[in-house]
């Protein structure tokens, strides 16, 4: 099921249903924890997929503080890059996670640009384990992605890959404004 956005930033972005570490995009995002050593969820996921050498390469990082990036290669995945960004754990809405989850977008993006990705894949950050409200962090991520496109027109296409149809719904509700 894909839903593209009408409109100009969001013809660039596509939504899917899907797993993020099928895609072969310049860059994956990884929903990570301040460790960086991995974890469950689409982390889980994606150091399965890409394999040891990605722990190896983010034990060397040393950790990410909660809204900022980092940036690996992806080993086994499809994908040449992986983008670490840690996401707020969900308390309320009162400790600045809006605030955070957006920067986690604005991070990312800095990244993207620096290393001349063009295409990158998000899954939606803090909505599981972290369990920030999907509809909230979908309105977040279309905000931080339009005005990131406006920014970097040199990135060509952004992808939201969402697991399941609750995360998908969110998303082509946030894409439709
Ligand atoms: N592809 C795409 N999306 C996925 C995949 C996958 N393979 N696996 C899970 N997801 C989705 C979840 O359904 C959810 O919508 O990713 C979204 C983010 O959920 P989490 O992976 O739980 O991430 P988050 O809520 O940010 O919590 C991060 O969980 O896995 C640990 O190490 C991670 O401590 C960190 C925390």
């Amino acid at each position: 099921m894909t839903v593209t956005g009408s409109g100009t930033c969001s013809d660039k972005i596509e939504v899917i249903q899907g797993d993020i570490t099928a895609l072969d995009v310049d860059a994956i995002v990884n929903a990570a924890n301040t460790r960086l050593l991995g974890g469950g969820g689409v982390d889980g996921a994606i150091h399965r997929a890409a394999g040891p050498e990605l722990l190896e390469e983010c034990r060397g990082i040393g950790g990410c503080p909660t809204g900022e990036a980092r940036i690996t290669r992806g080993y086994r995945l499809p994908a040449r890059w992986v983008i670490h960004t840690v996401g707020p754990v969900w308390s309320g809405g009162k400790r600045r996670e809006p605030e955070l989850l957006a920067s986690c977008y604005r991070s990312v993006f800095q990244i993207a640009s620096e290393k001349g990705i063009k295409t990158l894949a998000f899954p939606a950050i803090s909505t599981g384990a972290y369990r920030f409200p999907p509809d909230h962090a979908a309105s977040i991520a279309v905000q931080e992605t339009c005005a990131a496109l406006e920014r970097y027109p040199e990135i060509e296409k952004v992808l939201f890959v969402c697991f399941d149809s609750r995360c998908l719904d969110a998303y082509k509700k946030a894409l439709a404004g």
